[in-house]
């Protein structure tokens, strides 16, 4: 798309002259020395008193926020009840907000008043800021170093192998790929993180996580939202499942620690543990946080990016053509390792674009922990923030055709300009922990489904809906269609 075919109100250019960034906001073009170049704040309009934006948001979190950016440009203010948030849709602020001053932004949640994720996840490693997080990110990184990947890799495609085999009984069926996906993906994340496998628990886990995580985003996006010791349904229901996640959780701790078993997984890190200046362990309730975190962000996510690229393979013919062709010629019948995946360049730029158009996370909160200025932009001390990754993705300034599935756009050098125009796994300091397994588990799993079935869409209308990840609604039904697999050639 062209500047002049912008769907939304131009309102400034940039470009470098002699370390002077020359700035056109429209109606007031002047130079500067070099800095990060200036904003225009506007109002979202049609805040209700007391409520301000919240019924519409509600509704449609996602819609709104895209809605509102498309119509009204990259930093807006709105409000959700007494709350006011701040959304920036620009690569220049996520840059700002992520990197630049990251360390005048924290998460947004307080250990000492759980709300939203923190309600489930405790003080883990999404959701801790500080000290915490910082001591807690030392110990768990070592788990998601490269040198461990390929190891990780025959793991996740032996969990893959296991679900084939399941599916054989489906094949020429429907199923819910959406469901499938994360179950394959909660079972990758049990096995290799945890070194268990949860197949009979699967149901239970995933009902509770989605009753919990829906829980946790209603609280946090509705203000109205009734405390938890009040007895409602929906609170008995969220204390119940909580329950579940917490004796699954320490019944693993527990187990491992009498077994007295080494399986060099995460468990094992969490639990030998010392800090450097006590030698103290870390406790239960961390233990329990730091488990639960990684068990829930590291399968949600992916499982949703898969679900995502399905249905876009299913709907875009001629790149699932060229999908199969390069895992046929590439597998041969074998199952995939992660050396296979340099072999693949397709099938990765496939997962990238499909992370592009939908972010498992389409949007990263912040607060400021003082006074602060984004783009000439003030912010109070407080301010909520919110870098939206979704419309960053499709921003017309960075992509060309940004609505089009176009996988080639990964291979023909094509990449934004501005690199924080691209970040499905954050930007900064707190960028996901698991970015390298998250690459390797979801062309991996795409090869080793894609080379045995042929995914194709069962349902009409598939629709995004935003609940902490992107999800699609109610699911995507899709028909399990057996592909012939090429002989493996010998010698
Ligand atoms: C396609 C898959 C994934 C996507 C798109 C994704 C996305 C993200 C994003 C955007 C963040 C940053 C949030 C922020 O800055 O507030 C994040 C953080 C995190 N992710 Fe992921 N993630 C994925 C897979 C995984 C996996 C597989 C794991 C674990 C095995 C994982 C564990 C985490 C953790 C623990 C954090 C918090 C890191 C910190 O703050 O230090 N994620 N992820």
């Amino acid at each position: 798309m062209s500047k002049t075919q912008r769907p939304y109100p131009s309102r400034h250019s940039i470009s470098k002259v002699s370390g002077l960034q020359r700035r056109s906001v429209v109606g007031s073009p002047y130079l500067m020395p070099n800095s990060a170049p200036a904003f225009t704040l506007v109002d979202v309009p049609g805040a209700i008193p007391l409520l301000g934006h919240l019924g519409a948001f509600r509704k449609q979190p996602l819609e709104m926020l895209t809605t509102w950016w498309r119509r009204h440009g990259d930093t807006l203010r709105f409000r959700l009840g007494r709350r006011t948030l701040y959304l920036f849709s620009h690569p220049d602020l996520a840059e700002e907000v992520l990197v630049k001053q990251s360390d005048r932004f924290v998460k947004v949640y307080d250990p000492q008043r759980p709300t939203g994720l923190a309600l489930v996840l405790g003080n883990g490693l999404v959701t801790s800021s500080g000290e915490v997080w910082k001591r807690h990110r030392r110990i768990i990184q070592p788990i998601f170093h490269r040198s461990r990947m390929a190891e990780m890799a025959d793991r996740m495609a032996q969990v893959g192998e296991q679900r084939m085999a399941a599916w054989n009984g489906h094949a020429g069926g429907t199923v819910d790929i959406a469901a499938e996906m994360m179950q394959l993906a909660l079972e990758v994340i049990s096995q290799t993180m945890f070194s268990a496998s949860m197949t009979q628990h699967i149901d239970r886990i995933s009902h509770a996580l989605q009753v919990s995580i829906k829980h946790a985003f209603d609280s946090f996006s509705n203000p109205l939202f009734l405390p938890l010791w009040v007895p409602t349904a929906r609170n008995r229901e969220f204390h119940a499942v909580m329950q579940f996640l917490d004796g699954l959780m320490y019944g693993l701790l527990a187990e491992r620690r009498q077994s007295r078993a080494h399986h060099g997984d995460l468990l094992d890190l969490l639990l030998q543990a010392r800090d450097e200046e006590t030698g103290k362990g870390l406790t239960d309730q961390e233990l329990r946080d730091e488990a639960l975190t990684i068990f829930a962000a590291g399968h949600e996510t992916t499982a949703n990016a898969l679900a995502w690229t399905w249905y876009l393979l299913a709907t875009h013919p001629e790149v699932r053509a060229r999908f199969h062709e390069e895992v046929d010629r590439v597998l041969q019948g074998r199952t995939p390792n992660a050396e296979d995946l340099q072999h693949l360049p397709y099938t990765r730029a496939i997962f990238e674009e499909s992370l592009r158009l939908y972010p498992p996370a389409p949007a990263v909160q912040r607060k400021a922990t003082t006074q602060t200025t984004v783009g000439g932009i003030s912010l109070p001390e407080g301010a909520f923030v919110l870098v939206g990754t979704y419309n960053l993705h499709r921003h017309p300034d960075f992509w060309p055709n940004p609505e089009e599935f176009r996988p080639e756009r990964w291979l023909d050098a094509e990449r934004p300009s501005n690199r924080y125009a691209y970040m499905p796994f954050g930007a900064g300091p707190r960028t996901c922990v698991g970015l390298h397994f998250a690459s390797l588990e979801g062309p991996l799993l795409l090869a080793l489904i894609g080379h045995r079935y042929d995914l194709q869409l069962a349902q009409e209308k598939v629709e995004p809906y935003l609940m902490v990840t992107l999800r699609p609604k109610g699911g995507i039904r899709m028909t399990l269609q057996p592909r012939k697999i090429p002989v493996p050639s010998i010698g």
